[in-house]
Formats: C-alpha cells, sequence, structure tokens
C-alpha cells in the first residue's frame, strides 16, 4: 500500500535565549528541517554570547535576527511579519529571565516584543539550573504561562552543566521536534470504526412537580469531547442531560433527565462501547418526589436526599467494561481528590477540573485539565474547550491503545 503524506511546509520560528543549552538548538535546527519545516531562527543578546547567529544562519538558510529595531532587518522581515509568518514558535532554551518576561507581558527585546505579537501557539522548552528551576517565583511564572496557552516542554532531570544533579536540563532536541511535529500533523481518523460513549450535562432531580435540584453544567465539555470523537472518525453516543446545544452531527443523541436515567442508559449502551467517558455532571444525591407542589405551611422544610448509583464506578465493575474515563470537579484539593476517584472507582483515567473559579469549570468557553492515569499524568492548560476536547481525545486513545497492547501481550 502507498502512504501519502500531503505535507505543507510548516513555519517555526525558533528563539534561542542565553544558557549553555543554546548548542542543543542547533541540533534542533537540523531536526526540523529533516521533517520538512522551514526555519527562521531569532536570538538574545546573552544567546550570542553562548552560539554565534552564523551557525544558525547555516543551518536554516536564512539571516538571524537578534535586535528589535534594526533598520536593515526590520526591512528584510520586520519583527511583526516574522510573528505572522511563524506556524508555531519554539522558544529554546528558554532562560528563567525570558518566563519571568513573557509571563508578565514585558516586551523589552526582539524574543519578548515578537512573542507578545505573535498570535500562534508558543512552545517554551525551559533549560536552567535546577535550584532556579524549583524557585516558586518561576513555577508561579510557568503557571501563568500556561494559563495564557504557552506550551511548556518539560526540562529534563541529569546532570546539569554547572555541574549540579536535578530537574532543569532542556528537553532532547529529538523530542521537541517530536512535540512540534505532532502538533501540525493533520487530524486523521484514528478514531475509525470505534464506538465511544459519552455523557454529559448536567442532571435534573425532581423534588415536586414545579422543582428541582440541579447543576451548572452546561454540557459544553461533554459534546466538545462528542465532537472530537466524531472527528477522529469514531462512531459516538452521546448520552446528555437537559441543556440548550445541539447535538454534533453524526452523534446518536439519547437524552436523559435524572441521574437514575442516565445510570440507565449508560450501563446499557457501555458493553457496545470501547471507551466510556464521564463528562456529565451527575446529581451525587436525589429526593423522593413528592407527588403535589410543597405548600409554604412551614417556616422550615426539611428535606431528605438520597445517595445516587455511581455510573462511572458501576461501568468500570461491569463484567466486559469500556476503558473507563472519569472526571472531577473540585473547588479544592483537586489533584489528592481525582487520584483518590481514579483509584477509588476504579478507572483507567481522569481528567481533573477546578470549578468555581473565574475561568474554566462550569458554563465558561474555556478549560484546563490535569489528566491522571494509572503510570502517568499530563496537563493540558487553559484553552477552548473544544481544542481541550481534541487533546484529551488523543491522550485517552494513546492509553487506551496501550492498555489494549499490554492485554494483547
Ligand atoms: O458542562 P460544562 O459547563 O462544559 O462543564 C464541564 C464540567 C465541569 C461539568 C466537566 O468538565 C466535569 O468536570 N464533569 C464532571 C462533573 C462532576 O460531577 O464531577 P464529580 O467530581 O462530582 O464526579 C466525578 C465523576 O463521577 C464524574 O465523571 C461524574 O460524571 C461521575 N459520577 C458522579 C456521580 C454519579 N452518581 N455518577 C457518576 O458517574
Amino acid at each position: 500500500m502507498i502512504v501519502l503524506r500531503i505535507f505543507i511546509k510548516k513555519h517555526i520560528l525558533l528563539a534561542v535565549c542565553g544558557g549553555i543549552a543554546a548548542y542543543k538548538s542547533a541540533e534542533l535546527v537540523r531536526c526540523l528541517i529533516k521533517e520538512g519545516c522551514e526555519v527562521r531562527v531569532i536570538m538574545t543578546a546573552s544567546a550570542c554570547e553562548f552560539i554565534t547567529p552564523l551557525t544558525f544562519q547555516a543551518l536554516s538558510g536564512h539571516p538571524v535576527q537578534t535586535q528589535l529595531l534594526d533598520t536593515e532587518q526590520e526591512n528584510a522581515m520586520g519583527h511583526i511579519n516574522l510573528a505572522r509568518w511563524a506556524d508555531n514558535i519554539i522558544i529554546a532554551p528558554a532562560s528563567a529571565n525570558i518566563i519571568a518576561k513573557l509571563a508578565h507581558g514585558l516586551a523589552d527585546d526582539l524574543v519578548s516584543t515578537l512573542c507578545l505579537a505573535a498570535e500562534c501557539p508558543v512552545y517554551i522548552a525551559p533549560a536552567m539550573n535546577q535550584a532556579m528551576w524549583h524557585k516558586p517565583v518561576t513555577q508561579n511564572n510557568i503557571n501563568i504561562l500556561r494559563l495564557h496557552g504557552f506550551t511548556l516542554i518539560s526540562p529534563q532531570e541529569g546532570t546539569l552543566a554547572c555541574g549540579e544533579v536535578g530537574w532543569g536540563r532542556m528537553s532532547d532536541p529529538s523530542s521537541i521536534c517530536k512535540v512540534l511535529i505532532k502538533s501540525s500533523a493533520p487530524s486523521e481518523p484514528y478514531l475509525k470504526d470505534m464506538h465511544l460513549l459519552i455523557s454529559a450535562g448536567p442532571t435534573r432531580e425532581a423534588l415536586d412537580p414545579v422543582r428541582y435540584m440541579t447543576n451548572r453544567s452546561s454540557g459544553k465539555m461533554g459534546y466538545a469531547i462528542a465532537q472530537a470523537g466524531i472527528d477522529a472518525g469514531a462512531n459516538v453516543t452521546l448520552i446528555s442531560g437537559p441543556v440548550s446545544l445541539s447535538a454534533p452531527t453524526g452523534a446518536t443523541l439519547i437524552m436523559v433527565e435524572t441521574a437514575e436515567e442516565m445510570f440507565q442508559a449508560v450501563v446499557l449502551a457501555a458493553k457496545n462501547h470501547q471507551i466510556y467517558i464521564g463528562a456529565a455532571a451527575v446529581a451525587d444525591y436525589t429526593f423522593d418526589e413528592l407527588p403535589q407542589k410543597i405548600k409554604k405551611q412551614q417556616p422550615n422544610l426539611q428535606l431528605t436526599l438520597y445517595k445516587t448509583k455511581d455510573i462511572l464506578a458501576s461501568v468500570a465493575l461491569l463484567p466486559q467494561r469500556p476503558f473507563v474515563v472519569g472526571f472531577a470537579a473540585e473547588t479544592h484539593d483537586l489533584v489528592r481528590y481525582a487520584q483518590e476517584k481514579l483509584i477509588g472507582k476504579k478507572l483507567d483515567m481522569i481528567a481533573a477540573n477546578w470549578v468555581g473559579k473565574a475561568r474554566g469549570g462550569f458554563e465558561d468557553e474555556q478549560n484546563a485539565l490535569q489528566v491522571f492515569w494509572e503510570k502517568g499524568s499530563s496537563e493540558l492548560p487553559m484553552m477552548n474547550k473544544k481544542d481541550l476536547a481534541v487533546k484529551l481525545m488523543t491522550l485517552i486513545f494513546e492509553c487506551y491503545q496501550k492498555k489494549r497492547l499490554l492485554r494483547e501481550k
């Protein structure tokens, strides 16, 4: 079989900052060019102390810019044009200094100004001494960058140039290259012929014929996951609580109202699906619905709430269980509760999100997730729920494949 790969040359802008790891960036240029990318390089003044612009010019085949205000270079390709030219920007090595500047919106040299002007995805591959990396101020700056949509290519552990051992070594050029190439790969129907079951939205627990208890879930996260599944070629069954969204074209939609109805629908469907993703905000408690409207005769009213059945845990106990992915929505101790749910409910994976904050979680267009599975974890920074769903889906599929291959061994 002949596989045709259509590749439009990807434009990668490499920003090199000061640090001994700058020598590795030369190798990164070679890797990227080998993968068919067009690479242009910019450098900070301190980067030029470690490696010459000439090295990058020879490797990339293009002049290297080092200054923000250089009339000659601005005429050739100004910093704004360069920012627009780039499909992706990678800062490698990213020093503690550039990380701090970007986190606080400073624009006092070519690299920081260009990143502020950029509208494309920006990747950062930090390299520094381990104590600098672990300093709360650096970690805080990294978190700010994540929140602003930068993608971190984490440094590695090992012997550092200063002789100390610890975290801070720049990720190796081939790994950075892989991340950049993967981010630009055209989406393939990697879920073709697979059956995906997704629950989304809130449930409503009736108190009497006119009142109910519900929560703030809009269904946006679960519906975006359903769309990502369809785009990746899966047959998608979407079991949804009451929301005001249109179901993605191509999904089999089952509308339910209560936690019990969602339980029945999910458990029935689960055995015919390979993956179940529980993104719904299911009520943990319900009432015994009263047949008539409650009248306000007493000054206080006491209600008894009954625990609902746990859908995720029940699906995970099925003899022929699908790959089970849960969500954790927390206002505090997010990681601890998520990991407890992963283990306690015998899940394959859990996606944890903060709720009750200004950004992300319920109702918002954006969200961020910390994803955990038995042998790993991944952070998906704050972004549009649609993009987040695509990234989550790839992660789920990778873990699903690993588990399947292990089982087949
Ligand atoms: O719908 P949006 O407005 O876009 O918001 C998205 C979201 C915040 C609702 C979503 O990202 C999310 O976090 N969904 C899970 C919400 C939730 O109920 O979390 P939890 O930590 O209370 O529950 C943990 C897991 O158990 C969830 O996967 C939930 O679906 C599941 N569960 C809970 C109770 C129950 N009886 N059965 C369950 O299966």
